[in-house]
């Protein structure tokens, strides 16, 4: 399954992906986590060190553009994740991470480049029925509106308790909806009580697949600068539920 994470600005997008990937790796899955926001964190919080060593698959463009030669890395006309140059990756288990791009410079320009690197490496790689790859997203709706994730099974959009992130999440679901997206899920973060899930749905019109409490542990390692993989309470009970509701939905009647 590949599955797209995304929402308004700070909703929580990069610590859902991570303890999502964390949640699949549990349940047997490889996974191939992207990082596609142009400020990337989800190495520091999947916990791999020396994440500045990762090439950026931007740099990838040139073996894209290649892949009809026979001594290139792409030659297979349906690679799979295991088909790809090792320098574009840190790998842990089962787990494996891939960088978008750097940060670029002020003044910098259009990150199309890239974009196009991720769109026709979406569509391009074949994945086993226990392989997974997750997409932290860069906020907002920009990265809809450049089309770059069409070739995706679901996104996520995580949502919190305010009108703001509420209206971004609308907008995002719209996009994906026109750009041909089957499913298209909710899920909230950051939840207190139930008056907060209660606002969420209702202004949604629709329930959420999964919800998150605003959790203590989860702020903890934040700010301790460890992973987010060591949370070990309630978030990650949370994370295994919402990897097997993505399994169920996404898997049923495939095979
Ligand atoms: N359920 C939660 N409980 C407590 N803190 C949370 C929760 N979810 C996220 N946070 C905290 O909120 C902050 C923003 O989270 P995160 O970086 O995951 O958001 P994001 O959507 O990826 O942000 P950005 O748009 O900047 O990429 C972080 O400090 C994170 O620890
Ligand atoms: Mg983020």
């Amino acid at each position: 399954m590949k599955i797209a994470i995304c929402g308004k600005g700070g909703v929580g997008k990069s610590s859902i992906a991570t303890l999502l990937c964390e949640a699949l790796c549990e349940k047997g899955y490889q996974v191939l986590a992207i990082d596609a926001d142009p400020s990337p964190h989800l190495a520091r919080l999947l916990g791999f060190e020396e994440a500045e060593k990762i090439t950026p698959i931007a740099e990838m463009r040139d073996l894209l553009q290649q892949r009809a030669e026979k001594d290139g890395p792409f030659y297979s006309l349906n690679p799979k994740v295991d088909d790809l140059p090792e320098k574009f990756m840190l790998k842990r288990n089962g787990l494996k991470l891939m960088v978008l791009g750097a940060v670029r410079e002020a003044g910098g320009g259009c990150a199309c480049p890239e974009q196009t690197v991720l769109r026709r490496l979406l569509s391009l790689l074949l994945l086993q029925s226990k392989e997974a790859i997750v997409i932290d997203l860069e906020a907002g709706v920009e990265p809809f509106g450049r089309a770059t994730i069409s070739a995706i099974d679901a996104v996520l959009i995580i949502v919190q308790p305010y009108r703001g992130s509420i209206e971004t999440a609308r907008q995002i679901a719209k996009m994906a909806k026109d750009l041909g997206v089957k499913n298209i899920f909710f899920v909230a973060n950051n939840i207190l009580d139930k008056e907060d899930l209660l606002f969420i749905e209702k202004e949604l019109g629709v329930s959420v697949l999964e919800w998150f409490p605003r959790d203590e542990e989860l702020l903890r390692l934040e700010r301790s600068g460890k992973p987010l993989i060591d949370a070990q309470g309630k978030v990650r009970q949370k994370a295994l539920c919402l990897a097997e509701k993505l399994e169920t939905a996404l898997t049923h009647g495939k095979s």
